[in-house]
């Protein structure tokens, strides 16, 4: 059965993931795509409905992103957010222009017609959440003003009869009283969605449809052991059993522990035809005396394909190869090309040594908590599924300068005593990533009566939505003082530990 879908067109704002999310969150599925795609091609999907996201520009400037006139005369609703609500009434032949009074923030939201279905249960006051310097500043022609604010006189609008809805301010952050609710009364009254799409529901649709397509042949999956791949290969595995083989590659720099976790899971707890090889010797090898964070990563990944290629040479022809890719990697943003800032290690490069026919993304469609609640849903441990974000290139990316046993070993422990100080102030799942970093300074200090000349290390912990941009989380002193006094005295070899403070930009959340 074909699930209810609605689109949000993205313009290259800073929360248009997050709008997909809180659609999602109201039991509806919903797909972001690029403002450029065909108008033909986003009917194909049948959307109930289509948000047209914030973004950066003014809807006036020559080079603007603007979607075709025709998606607003599909006969399907639309609902402008901030740059989105400008550019319909920019395209329905409105006045958009700078505001006299730019507003950031909290604000107050007047309702000027309270018996608009997108406001069905707001109160007649309430706040909303604004950011914008641009306006609506004549309505289009059979629209009318719903709701204002002191300095933007159509805060919202709609025009009833095609369905054609708009608010300046941002409905999907939690600053907007009543923005959850309005974005329900526009998903469920103006589109008709029905709201029952479940995480449940979509596990077991994608195990009868992979059970379906592979049929009888071998498929194979590359386990780097984080979550999403972990996740990916039990998916797999309950469509189709012992056809799956897993390869694990071992490349000795995961977290403590973390490869002896990865293989009781799927030995044990799932059954699982799994490889692992403990390839550390090798990896090392082709790593020693490297400090150039780009070369140790060049390094790493070409090892990982040489060491699966060999591996996968063993099992012979494969149907195809499974790839933990997610959402986040798969969405076109609307705003371009970005720089590439660091080379990514991850499972993209093995199609070429694999002699596979297709490729296989069960999680292609599923934000980073969706893939952890789908975990949950296929009975893999908690503990395992939060696990936090780890780089394919693992501890190699936070030891600065070469990488030695010696080196690996101490990181693990001094991470795994954040990690263990954070869980138990209750933190673990507020936070998007946190991790321990070996730097490269060695500095003086005394411990006991003695003079020590030992190793620094840095703790990093970050929130964020995205991973484009991150905040430092204001960690409290006594938990950060409790991790500090535990790392000196029970690591060897560390007399100092530093808190990072930086956010992304300008730091990465990564230090390398
Ligand atoms: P940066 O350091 O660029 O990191 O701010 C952004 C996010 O990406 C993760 N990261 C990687 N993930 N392969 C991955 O799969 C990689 O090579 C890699 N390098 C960084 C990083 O942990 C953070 O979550």
């Amino acid at each position: 059965m074909k699930h209810q879908c609605m689109i949000v067109l993205d313009f290259g704002g800073q929360y248009s993931h997050l709008i997909a999310r809180r659609v999602r969150d109201l039991g509806v599925y919903c797909e972001v795509k690029p403002y450029t795609v065909p108008v033909a091609q986003l009917q194909t999907t049948q959307p109930l409905g289509i948000i047209l996201t914030g973004g950066p520009n003014s809807v006036y400037a020559d080079n603007a992103p603007r979607c075709s006139k025709e998606i607003l005369e599909l006969g399907i609703p639309v609902l402008g957010i901030c740059y989105g609500a400008q550019l319909m009434a920019y395209l329905a032949d409105g006045g958009v222009g700078a505001a006299p009074v730019g507003e950031y923030g909290r604000v107050d939201l007047n309702l000027i017609n309270e018996q608009s279905p997108l406001f069905a249960g707001v109160t007649k006051q309430s706040t909303c959440w604004m950011s914008h310097t641009d306006s609506i500043q004549r309505l289009p022609a059979g629209f009318e003003a719903i709701a204002q604010t002191p300095n933007c006189p159509v805060a919202a609008m709609e025009n009833k009869n095609q369905k054609l809805y708009a608010v300046q301010f941002h409905p999907e952050v939690q600053h907007t009283q009543f923005g959850q609710m309005i974005l329900d009364n526009f998903l469920k009254t103006i589109c008709g969605c029905t709201g029952d799409w479940r995480m449940s529901g979509y596990v077991e649709r994608t195990i009868a449809a992979l059970r379906e397509k592979i049929g009888t042949q071998k498929v194979i999956c590359a386990l780097s052991g984080g979550v999403d791949s972990t996740v990916a290969a039990v998916m797999l595995h309950r469509a189709i059993g012992k056809q799956l083989t897993c390869v694990f590659v071992d490349h000795g720099m995961l977290r403590k522990n973390e490869g002896d976790d990865v293989e009781r899971v799927c030995r044990d707890t799932f059954d699982m035809n799994f490889i692992r090889v403990n390839a550390q010797d090798v990896f090392l090898n082709n790593l020693r005396g490297v400090i150039d964070p780009e070369a140790k990563r060049k390094i790493i990944g070409e090892t990982f394909i040489r060491v699966f290629e060999q591996e996968s040479k063993k099992i012979g022809k494969v149907g195809f190869l499974v790839q933990g890719t997610i959402y986040p990697d798969v969405i076109e943003s609307g705003a371009g090309d970005s720089a590439v800032i660091k080379s990514h290690h991850n499972v993209g490069a093995l199609p070429d040594v694999v002699d596979f026919d297709e490729i296989i993304e069960p999680l292609r469609m599923l934000f980073k908590d969706e893939v952890r609640r789908a975990g949950i849903e296929l009975g893999i441990d908690e503990a395992l599924v939060w696990r936090q974000p780890f780089p394919g290139p693992g501890l190699a990316v936070r030891i600065l300068g070469e990488i030695t046993p010696a080196k690996i070993a101490l990181l693990q422990e001094a991470d795994a005593i954040f990690r263990d100080e954070i869980a138990i102030a209750k933190m673990d799942r507020a936070i998007s990533q946190y991790f321990a970093v070996l730097t490269n300074i060695k500095s003086v200090g005394v411990m006991g009566d003695g003079r020590t000349y030992d190793a620094t290390i840095a703790l990093r912990a970050v929130t964020t939505s995205d991973f484009m941009t991150a905040e430092f989380v204001p960690i409290p002193y006594e938990v950060l003082a409790k991790v500090s006094s535990r790392i000196v005295n029970e690591v060897g070899g560390v007399n100092r530990v530093v808190y990072d403070i930086t956010a992304k930009p300008p730091g990465t959340i990564e230090w390398e």
